[in-house]
């Protein structure tokens, strides 16, 4: 069992890993008032029920699992929820799920009263070591992902890493491209443990705790994502275009993006390290029309964007290049 502390001064707040924390709910968010758990159909419901019982009096609202589902549509269904349970300032929205449940509690946890409190309880690896830090709440609309949306840190965050044994390989390995991700771009050491080690149930406690240090460390120096918090972006500009593609996961599709971001020479070791995880390394796609995608996920020709480069393991660089010189070099880089 590990605690994590994001240092935000008023808005600081902790996150518990380890095993079979569930059950002890209550020890890690006040739940001694109304609760609204959001969860979705494909989170097991033995985990909100879980949390449920710890509740002094709790609803739960599921919603249709799935990205296309991270809309109006269903903000307004969980805000609905929260109105009919009579729910004051004084309660509380806990998301029980991946990303897109945590991100859609999130916003409306944010916006309900002009915000209430908000714990997140991620079950998939992606969203423990990424979107369940830092407070970023968003619902896509008319087609551009998370442009709606607010900087609201939750009160808690609480990683029972029993979650994963339901999860998927594949989902599993979606996640560790974004450890992977941590990694290379901010710590050599983590990076060397886990080309040594791999990512596996066995050690899945201790990396994610060397996962989050990094993320805390970064949203701490850059909550809104001003400077250094783009660095976490690596590989998700080209990943983004793959993933409009509609055939691969978030995670795996910024597996793909970072390989070209990353120094030639260094390549190799990135590969290995995806391969191992179980990820996907080869350009089989239609990049072409992953470029597109990318030009206009960036509003189109000659914008500017902040690309992320790796040259050495464990740091990064951020340079504002436009898209087409942004599409150049990776071109060149996977031909
Ligand atoms: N997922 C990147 C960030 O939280 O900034």
């Amino acid at each position: 069992m590990q605690k994590l502390t994001v240092d935000l001064k008023e808005r600081s707040y902790d996150i518990h890993i380890g095993a079979a924390l569930l059950g002890d709910a209550d020890k890690y968010m006040n739940l001694d008032r109304k609760v609204l758990i959001v969860t979705d159909s494909g989170v097991p419901k033995e985990y909100s029920a879980a949390v449920a019982a710890k509740c002094r009096e709790a609803k739960i609202f599921t919603f249709p699992a799935g990205e296309e589902n991270k809309n109006l549509g269903t903000y307004e269904s969980i805000c609905k929820a929260i109105l009919d349970f009579g729910m004051q300032r004084r309660d509380a929205v806990v998301a029980v799920g991946g990303g897109v449940c945590g991100d859609m509690a999130g916003f409306a946890a944010a916006t309900y009263m002009r915000g209430i409190d908000f714990y997140n309880v991620p079950t998939t690896l992606l969203s423990q070591v990424d979107s369940s830090i830092g407070g970023k709440t968003a619902i896509d609309f008319m087609g551009v992902k998370n442009i709606l949306g607010a900087f609201y840190q939750p009160k808690a965050v609480l990683i029972d890493t029993a979650t994963l044994k339901t999860l998927d390989d594949r989902q599993f390995s979606a996640g560790c491209a974004e450890i992977i991700k941590e990694a290379i771009t901010f710590s050599e050491e983590l990076f060397t443990l886990i080309e040594k080690q791999g990512i596996c149930y066995e050690n899945i406690e201790h990396i994610i705790a060397e996962a989050l240090k990094i993320k805390a460390y970064v949203v701490e120096r850059d909550e809104r994502e001003g400077g250094v918090r783009k660095a976490l972006n690596f590989g998700h500009t080209f990943g983004h275009g793959i993933e409009a593609l509609g055939e691969l996961l978030h995670g795996e599709c910024v597996g793909l993006g970072m390989i070209p971001m990353t120094e030639k020479s260094l390549r190799p070791r990135l590969i290995s390290a995806l391969k191992k995880a179980g990820l996907p390394t080869e350009f089989s796609l239609d990049t072409d029309r992953a470029f597109e995608f990318m030009k206009h996920d960036k509003k189109g020709v000659g914008a500017s964007v902040d690309a992320i480069f790796c040259e050495n393991i464990g740091e990064h660089t951020i340079k504002n290049v436009t898209i087409e010189e942004l599409t150049r070099h990776i071109k060149n880089s996977i031909s």
